[in-house]
């Protein structure tokens, strides 16, 4: 999903517009000092102790030019490792509610869905700070009544960033040795093969899939559960609000679909203004051919009903696109909860290494159009004739899949759910 990085380039370069924008207002303001700065590694009972910048009056977001010797070294650092700054993050501290980022009807709205919830995060190579935080916000903006546990599963994290030991020390101090489940595998899985067997960790009724880099907003579970009490095969997705990766500050986005290209390539689909007129569009969820893929709520059996996620494909990329046509052709329904907002931090790049000599993201994508484009493979390797190069190893398990759930094909999808991507006149299909 190399494109994914570009909109999340993208919506950080409209992001920049829109902070420039407020930094001119606040030049106008009284200058902030300067957080201080605890370091949560060497100092996590210290680093918890922290209130909000708010409320310690002061300012997180750090400059290059006016940093110490030590907290330069931090920024330098954070950025390498993982592409945003962590020394900004650091000084946010462990907690902050973001307000209400929703529409304000949203307000207005009762859910009364309870499925007991597990929340399942992969990290590799995460900052402390970002993961505590969200953390902390996903326990005190849950209700204790829906949050059964997060999965914490560490994927292999290089030697520095080694996250385990900390997060194990957390948990003592603040108490949740029951509601956290820690696991580190040894071994890199990737994210996909990762996050299936973090999600066979889970008990909850429900899994929420998060990255390591978000933080929710108030009342952020309950509009994902309603829809799946309506139609336990959904998937719900939240709007994916930004976090900037240098200053920390949080911004509501766009409400949107998700779709693909013929490439298989992720895309938001926004919506007309004119949808957003009708008063209740703005909280009642809505059909999405695709889904970005870092975020989504489920029933658990559901998602061991589909599959789970393919096992065969490496790293990451396309597995969203996997889950999202699944769902669809095999009874189910993939929609957005507007209601619903999660901050995710738009990092710089993806600092991940793949697999050495091999596309991945491509890989991936000729698994998927293998098993469920039909004829319309053309299109894919149309749009990709790299593909056709690629030895795609063993498809049987998916294939058994969507034999047992008696799937509909590619023209049902296209005709049901998703008649943008029909192909244009002069192709054959
Ligand atoms: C906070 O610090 C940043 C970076 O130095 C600066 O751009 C911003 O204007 C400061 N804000 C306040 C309110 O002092």
């Amino acid at each position: 999903m190399r494109q994914t990085v570009v909109t999340s380039i993208l919506c950080f370069l409209l992001f920049s517009g829109v902070v420039s924008a407020s930094e001119k207002e606040e030049e106008k303001k009284e200058k902030l000092p300067k957080c201080e700065h605890v370091d949560p590694y060497e100092n996590l009972e210290g680093w918890l102790a922290l209130k909000t910048p708010a409320e310690r009056k002061c300012n997180h977001t750090t400059a290059k030019d006016d940093l110490s010797e030590s907290e330069a070294k931090k920024t330098d650092w954070g950025i390498k490792s993982f592409a945003f700054d962590a020394l900004s993050s650091e000084k946010l501290g462990p907690l902050r509610n973001v307000g209400k980022q929703a529409h304000k009807l949203c307000e207005e709205e009762t859910y009364d869905a309870s499925f007991s919830t597990s929340v399942v995060v992969i990290h590799h190579n995460e900052a402390l700070s970002t993961i505590l935080r969200m953390i902390n916000g996903l326990i005190e903006f849950t209700p204790k009544s829906l949050l059964k546990e997060i999965v914490l599963y560490e994927d292999a994290s290089e030697e520095d960033h080694v996250l385990t030991k900390h997060l194990e020390k957390y948990a003592k101090l603040k108490g949740l040795e029951d509601k956290l489940i820690i696991h580190r595998s040894e071994y890199r899985q990737g994210l996909i093969r990762a996050k299936v067997h973090a999600s066979r960790l889970a008990t909850g009724e429900v899994i929420v899939f998060m990255d390591s880099h978000c933080e929710v907003a108030e009342r952020w579970l309950e509009p994902l559960l309603q829809p799946i009490k309506e139609d336990p095969k959904s998937i719900v997705l939240p709007v994916v609000d930004l976090i900037n990766p240098v200053s920390f500050d949080y911004s509501s986005s766009m409400v949107a679909k998700s779709g693909f290209d013929w490439g298989l390539t992720f895309k938001w689909i926004y919506l007309p203004w004119e949808y957003f007129e009708t008063p209740e569009n703005n909280v009642k969820p809505f059909n999405s051919p695709a889904m970005p893929g870092g975020l989504l709520a489920m029933k658990r059996e559901y998602f061991v009903e589909l599959g789970e996620y393919d096992m065969g494909m490496e790293i990451w990329g396309s597995e969203n696109i996997e889950l999202s046509l699944k769902a669809w052709l095999c009874g189910g329904r993939v929609v957005v909860a507007p209601c619903s907002r999660v901050g995710h931090v738009f990092r710089m790049r993806r600092p991940y290494t793949s697999k050495p000599g091999m596309d991945t993201a491509l890989y991936n994508a000729v698994r998927v159009a293998k098993t469920w484009l039909g004829d319309y493979e053309k299109n894919f390797f149309a749009a990709k004739p790299r593909g056709l190069k690629v030895v795609f190893g063993d498809i049987s398990e998916s294939i058994k899949v969507r034999d047992r759930l008696k799937c509909q094909d590619m023209k049902w999808f296209i005709e049901n759910v998703y008649p943008e991507l029909e192909p244009k006149v002069h192709d054959e299909l």
